[in-house]
């Protein structure tokens, strides 16, 4: 087996009880999903400003709405991978756990994951654009009406100028302020307020682990950077954990 996490690392997730997960596109990428940035990133060559903005919406409701609707085509034969199931089988280790994720395609739930935040919406949703009726998703072409006041409907996902629901936001960071010890994986951590939660974690006396083939912002602050991929590290992880925690 590679060697590639200490001891320590090992030993003091071992024995913290509170623990919170930050999740970003890295994990889904395991499965066939593009993530945001960097090369065949699903902006590159859209700007999110065209797609993913309430002013887009407004300016062009029906190409927004393709461009989900096409989204969710691509997206609807996709399963869970590794990763997502090493995270569920995690949150059966540890009395606290708080999984957080940026990731819209609900993929953790699937995976048998509990405790989640969703920080950014679930793209398997549509709410109505001015009130709070809620819905399945749709894949008509046309823009479904809200049932409750007749506007049109939208994906429920967090969009760029938009808050995050404050629920959502105070759950993840009252987890955030309370675990001790946070593990980020598969996220730029340039998007606020995600980007902050690990730091929140840290300065609230938690030990940060990141797991990412590439380094970010949170790299300088992680006790531990593992410079892979996740799908190389959280199953085995887990395995050694649960040999330890037995
Ligand atoms: P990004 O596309 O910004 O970053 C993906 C990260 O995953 C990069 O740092 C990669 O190095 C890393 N990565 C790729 N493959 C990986 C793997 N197999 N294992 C681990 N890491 C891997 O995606 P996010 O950080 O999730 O928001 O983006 C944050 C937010 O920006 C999204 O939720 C979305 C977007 O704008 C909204 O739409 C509101």
């Amino acid at each position: 087996m590679k060697e590639i996490y200490s001891e320590e690392l090992l030993w003091q997730l071992a024995g913290s009880s509170k623990v919170v997960v930050l999740t970003g596109a890295g994990i889904s990428a395991e499965v066939g999903i593009p993530t945001f940035r960097g090369p065949d990133g699903l902006w590159e060559g859209v700007p999110p400003e065209r797609v993913a903005t309430p002013e887009a919406f407004k300016r062009d409701p029906q190409f927004v709405w393709s461009w989900y609707r096409e989204r969710r085509i691509k997206m609807e034969g996709i399963s869970f991978g590794p990763s997502h199931k090493a995270i569920a089988e995690l949150e059966s280790l540890f009395p606290d756990f708080t999984l957080i994720t940026q990731n819209i395609d609900g993929l953790h739930k699937k995976a048998g994951s509990q405790n989640v935040v969703e920080l950014h919406g679930n793209i398997w949703f549509d709410r109505c654009s001015k009130c709070e009726y809620k819905d399945a998703f749709s894949l008509e072409l046309e823009i479904p009406k809200c049932k409750i006041c007749g506007n049109l409907m939208r994906p429920d996902v967090v969009w760029f100028n938009e808050q995050i629901p404050q629920d959502a936001l105070n759950e993840a960071i009252q987890a955030s302020v309370n675990c001790q010890f946070f593990i980020v994986v598969g996220t730029s951590a340039i998007v606020q307020p995600a980007a902050s939660l690990p730091i929140i974690a840290k300065d609230n006396g938690a030990l940060v682990l990141e797991i990412n083939p590439n380094p970010t912002p949170l790299t300088l602050i992680a006790d531990w950077s593992l410079r892979e991929k996740s799908i190389d590290i959280l199953p085995n992880l887990v395995e050694m954990l649960k040999s330890i925690l037995k």
